[in-house]
């Protein structure tokens, strides 16, 4: 499928590299249709916009050489804000009665705006509640899932609101925020701040909920590459998260830009590398879940759908078989879970799936909680 994708972006490319040096070679025939331009026939004009989409083309490529983080605000898209006019206080507008939205400060003077979304069988108790009644519910036996959300839009972005509203009927916490850069929070974007912003929530929850509590971390297209980040670097200090749950992941950025639709265009060029790739790694901007997994050790559930082109399934695939061959995940349980195209899941639209569940009570080993 994307090889004959490919192919179709090469043969279409073409004529329209080969009609330039054509042109040159009409030019003394072509000398007495010399006219204003909206005298041009349509053959002129023609010629005319494929000069400027080959001019677009070729400056693409060069304008990002020269500014780099041009390239790493692609990746972030933390500045494209959809829906536009969600209010970020008022999690209720987007139907979560059971939320609260406040405030944490990674840095002295940093904000970030968080969401908890309490268990949805808590949500008479939640009326009218403020910030000590949330905290305290950490000390109920429900399990807490913290969420990283990807690149573009924010918490309140509404695949991520279904998904919280799913785990939430389950009978989990979920525990949201935004990355500084995004949404509401301060400061501007990159790879290690996304990581750090992941680990001070992560930090900030375990100093609150019950020590024999299940903390479960889900990351979702860009913010699988933030979640493995975040449990690697648990790992690294011996204390390891319950499970990791990653939707949609990659294996590394490189990867995945390469594979990304905007990239379909250039990823035929020589140089494509060295003009894109390279301006990414420029920002340090590596997100390699696939070194990653080879220093993780806690339960891994990945889940892709096949349908999937903005990240595509075989970098899920990819991802799993490196976990599964890690040193230090073995002995811990590592599943991959596809759905097939039919059910239309794509990028966005795991949460939709009635298997979802059973898929997370099979893996996580117990019960959901929605009972307590
Ligand atoms: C509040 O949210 C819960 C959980 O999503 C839902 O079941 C309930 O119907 C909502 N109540 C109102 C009044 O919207």
């Amino acid at each position: 499928m994307r090889r004959r994708n490919s192919l179709t972006v090469e043969k279409d490319s073409d004529p329209e590299l080969k009609q330039h040096p054509g042109r040159g070679a009409s030019g003394p025939g072509e000398e007495r249709n010399m006219k204003p331009f909206r005298r041009l026939g349509l053959v002129g004009k023609m010629k005319r916009i494929m000069m400027v989409l080959l001019l677009i083309y070729v400056s693409i490529p060069i304008i990002v050489k020269l500014f780099p983080s041009i390239q790493a605000k692609l990746i972030f898209l933390n500045f494209v804000r959809m829906p536009y006019f969600i209010d970020l206080k008022r999690p209720l507008d987007q139907g979560l009665n059971h939320t609260h939205n406040f405030y944490l400060e990674p840095e002295p003077g940093l904000r970030i705006g968080v969401w908890h979304t309490v268990p949805a069988q808590m949500w008479r108790a939640a009326q009218g509640k403020e910030g000590d009644w949330y905290d305290s519910t950490f000390a109920s036996a429900h399990p807490i899932i913290l969420y990283l959300h990807g690149n573009a839009g924010t918490r309140g972005g509404d695949h991520r609101v279904q998904l919280y509203k799913v785990l939430s009927s389950l009978g989990y916490h979920v525990v949201t925020f935004d990355y500084r850069g995004w949404g509401d929070s301060d400061g501007s974007p990159s790879e290690g701040a996304m990581t750090s912003d992941a680990l001070f929530v992560y930090d900030w929850l375990k100093q609150r909920i019950e020590k024999s509590l299940p903390l479960y971390i889900w990351g979702h297209s860009l913010g699988t590459g933030v979640a493995t980040n975040l449990v690697r670097r648990l790992c690294d200090q011996g204390s390891p998260p319950d499970a990791l749950i990653l939707e949609s992941p990659f294996t590394n950025i490189r990867e995945e830009a390469k594979s990304h639709p905007f990239s379909m265009v250039y990823r035929f060029l020589p140089g494509f590398d060295w003009f894109f790739l390279d301006a990414i790694s420029a920002n340090d901007i590596r997100f390699t879940s696939d070194e990653n997994v080879n220093h993780i050790s806690c339960p891994v559930l990945i889940l892709h759908a096949e349908d999937d082109t903005v990240v595509p399934f075989h970098l899920g695939k990819k991802l799993y078989n490196a976990a599964s061959q890690s040193k230090s995940l073995s002995g811990h349980k590592v599943q991959f879970v596809s759905f097939p195209s039919s059910l239309s899941y794509k990028h966005k639209f795991i949460y939709r799936s009635p298997e979802l569940p059973n898929i997370l009570s099979d893996f996580l080993g117990s019960a959901h909680p929605v009972v307590a």
